[in-house]
């Protein structure tokens, strides 16, 4: 009779089950058939008033059929969990356009570097690199920038915490210190490029900034002289500013060369006529040169006197200011997207 009773359960149950097609339904069956005071569970609350044997028959059959059941119902409700996600609205429409990418691009300072490489490579020249973060032996003294020399005013420094040796370290306040680092390894002729980072310990405006970038360019030979220099310098802007630049040598002072120059290229604006842009001059200036001082040629070990060459440094900043017409050198560094995004 019971085990009848049980089968017929069963029965129902599954009949039921297969039918329920939500969790609300699901719960209201579990209730039925599997609660405390399910069917299942009030037929085996009579067990004790059965006869030994039925028990033995009864109790195994509604254990079983409980498992079976609790069993059955968590494969339907899997099943109606999955059902619910909507097919029609999750499928992957292949055809549609997709989400075009962003590229992004090279900041203006990179393509300037870019279009200087370009300028110079096909000239001969390689290219150099070295540390930004220098000791004081590169960056002042094997430059003839002793310690306690003057000379050291004419670029504020950043000095660092800690020792290289018996040197301090300094985040480089110019490329010139490559020079020596090129120089200890290789031996003239040569002639190299070095554009690289440099910073100095500035009050910053609208031309001046604490990190900017230059150009360092170096010849040398046994027989390389300032013509060599100006017509390398005429070529090179020239072919930058795509138009015939002139270049104009002013005496001034840097340790590391001798005879020293300040180097002016003819205003492109106005040509050399005079104009606000070059005050009323004619010209703009451009950067630092000179000879390089037989003192630095015996720092890294060459002979005295046997070598002569040609250093140049200029702000890579002020000429990319100058070629897309820039105001705020601060502008560079600043990280302000809109201005990136001019480019
Ligand atoms: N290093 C100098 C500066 O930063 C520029 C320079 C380079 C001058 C090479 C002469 C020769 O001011």
């Amino acid at each position: 009779m019971l085990t009848e009773k049980i089968a017929q359960i069963r029965k129902d149950a599954e009949a039921a089950l297969a039918l329920a097609k939500d969790e609300g339904i699901l719960k209201a069956w579990e209730n039925t058939y599997l609660s405390r005071k399910g069917e299942l569970n009030s037929i085996l609350r009579t067990l004790g008033t059965l006869s030994d044997e039925e028990k033995r028959i009864v109790g195994p059959l509604g254990n079983e059929t409980k498992t079976v059941l609790y069993l059955a119902l968590q494969k339907r409700r899997e099943e109606v969990e999955n059902s619910l996600i909507d097919t029609d609205v999750e499928r992957l429409d292949v055809t549609l356009p997709g989400t075009p990418a962003s590229f992004g691009h090279l900041h203006p300072i990179t393509r300037i570097e870019q279009e200087i490489q370009d300028i110079f490579i096909p000239l001969g020249f390689g290219l150099a690199d070295g540390p930004e973060l220098e000791s004081e032996f590169y960056n002042f003294n094997a430059l003839n920038v002793p310690a306690d020399h003057p000379a050291r005013d004419m670029q504020d420094t950043f000095w660092l915490k800690g020792k290289w040796g018996k040197d301090r370290f300094v985040l480089r306040t110019h490329t010139s210190s490559v020079q020596i680092r090129y120089m200890e390894k290789h031996k003239p002729p040569f002639r190299i490029i070095v554009p690289g980072r440099f910073y100095r310990n500035e009050s910053t405006d609208a031309s001046h900034e604490h990190t900017a970038h230059q150009f360092e360019c170096l010849m040398v030979g046994e027989d390389v002289s300032v013509a060599n220099f100006k017509s390398v310098a005429k070529s090179f802007f020239s072919a930058f500013f795509k138009k015939d630049i002139d270049v104009r040598l002013r005496p001034s002072y840097f340790p590391f060369t001798e005879p020293s120059f300040e180097f002016d290229i003819n205003c492109l604006l106005c040509n050399g006529a005079g104009c606000p842009a070059c005050k009323g001059s004619g010209w703009l200036e451009i950067g630092g040169a000179g000879m390089v001082n037989q003192k630095v040629f015996e720092a890294v070990g060459y002979p005295r006197g046997k070598y002569q060459g040609f250093a140049w440094g200029f702000g890579l900043s002020r000429l990319a200011m100058m070629k897309y017409g820039i105001s705020d050198v601060r502008t560079f560094m600043s990280g302000d997207l809109r201005f990136i995004r001019q480019f």
